[in-house]
């Protein structure tokens, strides 16, 4: 990562007016092609090496988010601090030594003013969903981010279901990572209205308190499954919210015109289904335009100016509010804390961004062609989609849909 990049400016030329709150959100490099995209240098150099430079590297800040101004007049900057680890060290190394850099990368940004600290992607999914980096930040508050990242997903879910026909109450829903701080809030949610609900994670016993919990707030039953397969082969809304390095939803799982709403990061969907399912709809969850007429992150997400992922825009709201308490931590989240983070949202000018896909952004007339092919299929009776053995044929098929 290049070294003028590590190193931000203290001072702020923000003009005086009203408080300024603010801000550390932590970040890291996704996978290699993000760690090229921040050091291009590292193109030359072996994945191992790369990985061992990383490991070494100390944490720092990468920029100065400036210019955010709410709609109800409020004024926040910001700092990102990177945490220099790929998602499969964040997941192999010793708790500890994550931690140290976690709490380290925080400390930069509260030297420079910051009161709260935001856990981007895998520095909140490492250990207990922050709790104990909290504990180690006894002077500042901390925040998974989740809560947000709960209400954008399901509420960009549901606009997506509604433009491709499909209304909640008709539907079999599933949800992969059921047992994690974002998918059981999503699961419960989901289960108050959805026809039918799979829930899907590698240990069935967390799995089992989901169940337990949506049956007793429901009284519907729903169904556990420890494989991504069977999970969502039935599914016509699948939410994904794993701590997988990615990749575990393929394009032979999935049922003809289903919607995929992706929310995890590395995502879990396949890049494969952009192409060899036509007649599937994959979004990513949890995207948020930040309010400020010359809001600037001074980073590049990958993302248009201005979009955010939900869990920073939970942490920039925060601050807003001058809530400098914690938030989002373990993975037992209260449905109150959705509803009160949403209505902040609101209070501040919060929007839900444009739909985007595979990194790019989806037009109305894209969904529309994808309901219009999966109603094609449907009605050619083309479930082989879904099936593994007949899937070549029926992508063959959708070609001259
Ligand atoms: N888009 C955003 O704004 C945003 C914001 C925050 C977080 N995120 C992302 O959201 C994801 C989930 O975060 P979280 O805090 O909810 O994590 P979490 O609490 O650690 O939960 C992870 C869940 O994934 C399950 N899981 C792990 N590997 C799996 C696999 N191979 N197959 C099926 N299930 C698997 C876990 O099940 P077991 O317990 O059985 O292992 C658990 O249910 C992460 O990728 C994170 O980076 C995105």
């Amino acid at each position: 990562m290049p070294t003028d990049m590590m190193v931000s400016p203290v001072t702020t030329n923000e003009p005086e007016q009203g408080e300024m709150e603010r801000f550390v959100f932590l970040i890291h490099p996704l996978d290699m092609r993000d760690v090229i995209r921040y050091e291009p240098q590292a193109a030359s150099k072996r994945e191992p090496l790369v990985r061992k430079m990383l490991e070494w590297m100390p944490s720092s800040i990468t920029a100065h988010v400036r210019g955010i101004v709410s709609a109800a007049g409020k004024r926040a900057e910001g700092w990102f601090g990177l945490v220099p680890f790929l998602p499969s060290q964040f997941v192999s190394f010793p708790h500890e030594a994550v931690y140290e850099k976690i709490v380290a990368a925080a400390r930069l940004g509260q030297q420079r003013g910051a009161r709260i600290a935001g856990l981007g992607g895998y520095t909140s999914v490492v250990g207990d969903g922050g709790v104990t980096v909290a504990s180690r930040l006894p002077d500042m508050a901390v925040t998974s981010g989740n809560s947000y990242t709960i209400a954008t997903a399901l509420q960009g879910a549901l606009q997506a279901a509604h433009r491709l026909g499909m209304e909640l109450d008709s539907l079999h829903c599933a949800i992969v990572g059921a047992s994690g701080s974002i998918g059981s809030v999503c699961a419960r949610l989901l289960a108050r209205q959805a026809r039918q609900i799979s829930l899907v994670a590698k240990n069935v016993n967390r799995l089992a308190q989901v169940a337990h919990e949506i049956h007793a707030d429901t009284g519907k039953t729903a169904e556990i499954f420890t494989e991504v397969g069977p999970g969502v082969r039935e599914a016509d809304l699948v939410i994904t919210a794993t701590s997988s390095t990615g990749n575990i939803i393929t394009a032979d799982m999935l049922k003809t015109g289903a919607l995929v709403c992706d929310v995890s990061l590395p995502h879990d969907v396949a890049r494969e289904v952009a192409t060899l399912r036509p007649d599937v709809l994959v979004i990513e969850g949890g995207l948020v335009e930040i309010p400020g007429p010359d809001m600037n992150f001074n980073f590049d997400f990958g993302y248009p100016p201005r979009i955010s992922l939900a869990c920073m825009a939970e942490t920039i709201l925060l601050a807003l509010e001058g809530r400098y308490e914690n938030f989002s931590l373990g993975r037992g989240l209260q449905l109150e804390q959705v509803e009160e983070i949403s209505r902040l949202a609101r209070r501040h000018g919060f929007r839900l961004a444009g739909f985007r896909s595979f990194d790019r952004p989806v037009t109305d007339e894209e969904i529309a062609a994808v309901r219009e092919r999966a109603n094609r299929a449907r009605r050619g009776g083309v479930r082989s989609f879904a099936v593994g053995p007949y899937f070549k044929e029926a992508h063959e098929s959708t070609q001259s849909l």
